[in-house]
């Protein structure tokens, strides 16, 4: 086996000055049967961005003439898309990759890889090379459209490949998708944070802040209606910025709201939006247009304005709940959910009683909610380490308390009411039950008719439990 390395690094991540690519993916005709009998498959973690991207490998391997397995046992390559968010992510990945080294020794020819945000961080390529000898390829977010060449050379050449690009990232149309799913859709419209939010890694492992040409997604759009998708979900890290590097036209989130409602999709979810950029026309554009479901999820995480401060959020408690109010002047029955960080370094328990009163003000009806990590390279990990573990878990403990009664409360106001659920499919725990998402995203459990599956169907809620409506279909 040769080696090709190119590792990342943080300070070259940090310089964004380049212009931004627009490039177009082809598949050369020597890549057609590299995959011939030979079976691929993906584990993926971490965001939705991260299940776009899954999406976008899948359609590669498969042009290539992979084909997917559904048993790791007769897998020929195994390839984890990874998450770096926090460490308890990192360390369930570090966990698989032991796991399946013994795969490995059963099947020698077995390639195991590592793609996604991992490998953008510089100590974790320099673990691998270190320590995981028996992991063959490597590569980032910035180049799957490498994957041909860097498949060609593991299958053919029998090379290493570790390869990650620290730049700020191209806008890359055309790679062929498998999508998972047949009515719902990721469409991602950008790429990239420049927020850099001080505990957060993102915008080392996703480059740039980049938009998707609104023609490119209009077109996407209107394929997947074209091919009876029902819901979208427009992606990006901080889709209230899409636009914002158009040099040539005025064009931001809200234009694109309302341009997408008029192809003619029944739904339109996004994620995830930044309460300092949301700007007015994305807020009427829960009014105005039929297809905007009504469900924001709003990261706020925290509730102190010393601690947004420190977090570098750019917003304070104040500004976030005058985003509220004017979404709820327009939209009465709007849901709202959010992300909280506890136990941010400098939070002291006064700042964290400013969150929970936040929370029960906003009325929030979910929350993911997460104990504060450290990320090697991004400002925070810098700050001081002085909440001890018990505070941590205790703080989140309480919290999670308040956030269920969110839950709860936000279910019980479709009692006895009939809600539009699109249906995903029989409920994993109860298969003489069907299950899916109202237009308020609350999930749905119910008696109904299977044939509906992938259809938007009327249901009539019978109980309300904290983490599902239970109902019957209305015919
Ligand atoms: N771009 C999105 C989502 C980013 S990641 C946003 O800005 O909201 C999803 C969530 O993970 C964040 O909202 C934050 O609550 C949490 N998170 C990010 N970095 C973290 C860290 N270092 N420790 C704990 N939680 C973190
Ligand atoms: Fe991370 Fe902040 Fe960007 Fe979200 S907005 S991805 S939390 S830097
Ligand atoms: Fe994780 Fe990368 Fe998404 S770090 S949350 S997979 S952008």
């Amino acid at each position: 086996m040769s080696n090709e390395y190119k590792t990342p690094d943080l300070k070259s991540a940090r310089m964004r000055k380049g212009e931004i690519l627009h490039e177009r993916f082809t598949l050369d005709e020597e890549f057609f049967n590299i995959g011939k009998n030979l079976k691929y498959r993906i584990q993926t973690y971490g965001c939705q961005g991260n299940e776009a991207d899954s999406e976008m490998i899948s359609g590669i391997f498969e042009a290539m003439g992979f084909i997917r397995s559904f048993d790791e046992r007769d897998a020929d390559i195994i390839l984890l898309n990874t998450c770096a968010i926090r460490e308890n992510a990192e360390n369930r990945i570090w966990g698989e990759i032991g796991r399946l080294k013994s795969y490995q020794t059963k099947n020698p020819n077995l390639i195991l890889g590592i793609c996604g945000c991992m490998p953008q961080e510089e100590v974790v390529v320099n673990k691998i090379l270190k320590s995981y000898p028996y992991v063959g390829l490597v590569f980032g977010t910035h180049n799957i459209n490498e994957l041909p060449k860097y498949l060609k050379d593991v299958f053919v050449n029998k090379k290493r490949v570790i390869k990650v690009h620290s730049y700020e990232g191209a806008i890359v149309e055309d790679i062929p998708k498998v999508r998972m799913q047949t009515h719902k859709a990721w469409v991602s419209i950008m790429y990239g944070c420049d927020e850099f939010c001080t505990y957060c890694v993102v915008p080392f492992t996703r480059g740039k802040e980049r938009s998707r040409k609104k023609e490119e997604i209009i077109k996407e759009v209107r394929e997947l209606v074209s091919q009876g998708y029902q819901e979208i979900t427009l992606l990006g890290q901080n889709v209230n910025a899409y636009g914002k590097d158009f040099k040539d036209e005025d064009y931001k989130f809200g234009d694109l709201l309302y341009d997408l409602d008029k192809t003619g999709i029944n739904r339109i979810r996004f994620t995830t939006s930044h309460p300092r950029d949301i700007d007015g026309k994305t807020i009427t554009a829960f009014k105005d247009c039929k297809s905007v479901m009504p469900h924001l999820h709003l990261p706020v995480q925290s509730g102190s304005n010393e601690v947004l401060k420190k977090m570098n959020r750019g917003y304070t408690k104040e500004l976030y709940l005058d985003v509220i109010e004017r979404l709820k002047a327009v939209k009465p029955d709007i849901s709202i959910t959010t992300d909280i960080i506890v136990a941010f370094p400098y939070e002291e328990e006064k700042d964290f009683q400013e969150t929970l009163d936040l929370v029960k003000k906003v009325g929030f009806e979910g929350a993911f909610t997460f104990i504060f990590s450290r990320r090697s390279g991004t400002p925070a990990d810098k700050y001081p380490d002085i909440i001890p573990a018990e505070v941590q878990k205790e703080r989140l403990l309480r919290l999670n308390k308040v956030i269920n009664e969110g839950y709860l409360r936000g279910n019980k106001r479709f009692l006895g009411k009939t809600v539009k659920v699109l249906v995903d499919g029989f409920s994993k725990t109860d298969d003489t039950k069907l299950t899916g998402y109202s237009e308020h995203n609350k999930l749905v459990n119910f008696t109904g008719d299977e044939t509906k599956i992938g259809k938007i169907v009327l249901v009539e809620v019978t109980d309300a439990k904290t983490w599902y409506l239970e109902g019957i279909e209305v015919k």
